[in-house]
């Protein structure tokens, strides 16, 4: 039994990225953010939902069972080195047309963040993992398949106190992506 389980780890893949979760005073407060912006009214689309509102650091894509413990000891060498918490001011709101995406993102990105998604895809790469090679662009997805002709203001701007980061599972099942962490690392 224990030969067939090991045997079915291999090969099989999940498709991982690290995260920044918000925590429920955060997620109401991005929640009601959201509901007063009546997005779909500005441009159609699928609205995120709440409880899979993120801020991506670094994306995997499938990466092996078997190499997941892997990933998690490059984020135990980042924590225990000692990486800071930060708050992260989010004041902007704006689309991309190229995949149509409505985002929320922070005008200035703090230090701390930068230095923690470098040192998370240069610790990734190090190990053998493919990471993303285009530059870090911070963003909040509230909206899918948008079409952005204006935008709509965005009168209040929250600060997200960011305490720790994720290793997260995604799935795609009938009801849309389902998010479940696999791994939880502290910030100092
Ligand atoms: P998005 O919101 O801009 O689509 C889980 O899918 C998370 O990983 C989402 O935040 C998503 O960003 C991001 N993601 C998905 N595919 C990606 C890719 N190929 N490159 C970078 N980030 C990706």
């Amino acid at each position: 039994m224990q030969t067939t389980e090991k045997h079915n780890q291999i090969g099989r893949t999940v498709r991982v990225f690290f995260a920044i979760w918000p925590d429920s005073e955060t997620q109401k407060q991005l929640g009601a953010l959201v509901e007063q912006l009546q997005l779909e009214a500005f441009c159609g689309g699928r609205k995120t939902k709440p409880q899979n509102i993120h801020l991506t650091l670094l994306f995997l894509g499938d990466v092996g069972i078997d190499r997941l413990p892997a990933l998690c000891q490059v984020a135990d060498e980042i924590r225990d080195s000692g990486a800071r918490a930060f708050d992260l001011k989010v004041d902007e709101i704006d689309c991309w047309r190229h995949n149509h995406i409505l985002y929320l993102a922070p005008r200035e990105v703090p230090r701390e963040l930068v230095h923690l998604e470098s040192r998370l895809k240069n610790g990734a790469s190090a190990a053998g993992f493919l990471v993303e090679s285009r530059p870090y662009s911070p963003h909040i997805t509230l909206m899918r398949d948008a079409v952005c002709r204006t935008m709509p203001a965005l009168r209040r701007t929250l600060t997200w106190r960011v305490r720790e980061w994720q290793l997260v599972k995604s799935e795609q099942t009938s009801g849309g992506s389902a998010y479940t962490p696999v791994g939880r690392w502290s910030l100092e």
